[in-house]
């Protein structure tokens, strides 16, 4: 409720001292209100202006402002014995409502004025530009420099990463034949990464894969200690945990190895692994896969070769070499010895294997019932030899000449 003049019918002191507390007050707000109103930069500064005079002419006019209002509802009425009494509050109060107008006008006016300053100089900012910009075009044009017929930027677009593009084909070529994808982590615990593959603590087959471990897992008991993984073997495990014969699956991902960067090797590489384990699987099933994969992958020209190996998690186990794809296998090339497969015709690329039947005893397969086979391939090393590139490194420098061929 805006603050209105009382009529007064009591003039004791107190009752006057009231009524001019409450005025002032009253008085007080409303120059709050306003005040703070100007101080936002977005009102307009002739809104502020108008809500100034307004406040002024409320309180001052000379016809019927709230000061002329008191000396007729005060005042006059005022029995003779109160007039000094009223007198004085009257002029008081007129006094202070003066003080209060004119400090409220030198504050709305100061935001008044910075609004103005404000919009002048956008607007100046404006102008400025749109001439600097017709000056700018019309002197390319004069020049002849622009040529509004030229293309304009393009933007682009990014290659697969060869080591990506590659991983997606050898996955592709098991997706075809019903394989499905699974992946695990790749910081492994000394359990999945080992001792369920049949590699017990301290037994020498570990030294075969220089392992990065992480630090600070003393405390922990040996299975739970933590390392990156040295290969997608350990996602063999954990898929045979989760399901039950029938399995076909192939695990892509990141490996980690503490060797030393040379042109063929790399502390950090890809995989991919692969697993079938059902009933009546036999060596036989494994050739006859590996051998259609290398097909796909290098070329229906392709032989391959199984050589005798030894994997923990297998049993037998093998290498496969396929034929030389550089000089046909037949181990020379344009009269001198084919440097790719150093004269023998074949090239090593992958391991693989029966599941060793202490593996099952370890995910609850029951080894009398099951059988199947496993392999593990590089990545890098298929890239490589599918695209020729002669330095492991040259995948992870990031060097945009190289990656763009691949797109
Ligand atoms: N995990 C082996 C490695 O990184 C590769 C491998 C060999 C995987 C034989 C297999 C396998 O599944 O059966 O050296």
């Amino acid at each position: 409720m805006p603050y209105t003049v009382p009529k007064l019918t009591d003039f004791s002191v107190a009752a006057l001292d009231n009524a001019v507390r409450e005025l002032l007050s009253a008085i007080q707000k409303e120059k709050e209100v306003l005040v703070s109103e100007a101080s936002e930069p977005s009102v307009a500064s002739s809104t502020k202006t108008t809500g100034l005079k307004v406040f002024r002419d409320r309180w001052l006019a000379r016809k019927n402002g709230i000061v002329t209002q008191i000396t007729e509802f005060w005042l006059k009425v005022a029995p003779p014995d109160a007039k000094r009494e009223v007198g004085q509050r009257v002029n008081a109060v007129k006094a202070e409502v003066e003080r209060y107008v004119a400090e409220t006008q030198q504050r709305v006016e100061f935001f008044a004025r910075q609004s103005a300053a404000a919009l002048e100089s956008v607007s100046r900012v404006d102008t400025d530009l749109q001439a600097l910009r017709r000056e700018a075009t019309r002197s390319e044009l004069e020049r002849g420099r622009l040529d509004i017929t030229l293309p304009g930027i393009r933007r682009p677009i990014g290659a697969e990463h060869p080591v990506i593009k590659t991983m997606n084909e050898i996955v592709g070529v098991f997706r075809n034949l019903g394989y499905s994808v699974e992946e695990g982590p790749e910081i492994e615990t000394d359990y999945y990464n080992f001792e369920a593959l049949n590699f017990p603590p301290n037994h020498p087959a570990r030294d075969t894969q220089d392992t990065l471990f992480i630090a600070g897992q003393e405390s922990k008991e040996l299975r739970d200690r933590l390392l990156l993984r040295t290969h997608t073997s350990p996602v063999q495990i954990r898929t045979m945990q989760k399901m039950k014969p029938p399995v076909r699956v192939v695990c892509p991902g990141k490996v980690h190895r503490n060797d030393a960067l040379d042109a063929t090797h790399s502390p950090i590489f890809h995989q991919v692994e692969g697993l079938a384990v059902d009933t009546n699987i036999t060596f036989c099933d494994l050739k006859g896969t590996l051998d259609h994969a290398m097909k796909a992958l290098f070329g229906s020209s392709v032989k391959t070769r199984f050589y005798p190996s030894f994997f923990p998690f297998t049993e037998p186990s093998a290498d496969v070499q396929i034929s030389c794809i550089f000089c046909d296998g037949k181990g020379k090339r344009d009269g001198a010895a084919c440097r790719n497969c150093k004269a023998s015709g074949w090239i090593e690329l992958l391991g693989c294997g029966m599941v060793d039947p202490n593996v099952y005893g370890f995910v609850d397969y029951d080894a009398t019932k099951v059988s199947g086979f496993a392999f593990g391939m590089g990545v890098e090393r298929i890239a490589i030899l599918k695209y020729g590139v002669d330095d492991i490194q040259l995948f992870f420098q990031g060097d945009v000449r190289f990656l763009e061929q691949f797109g």
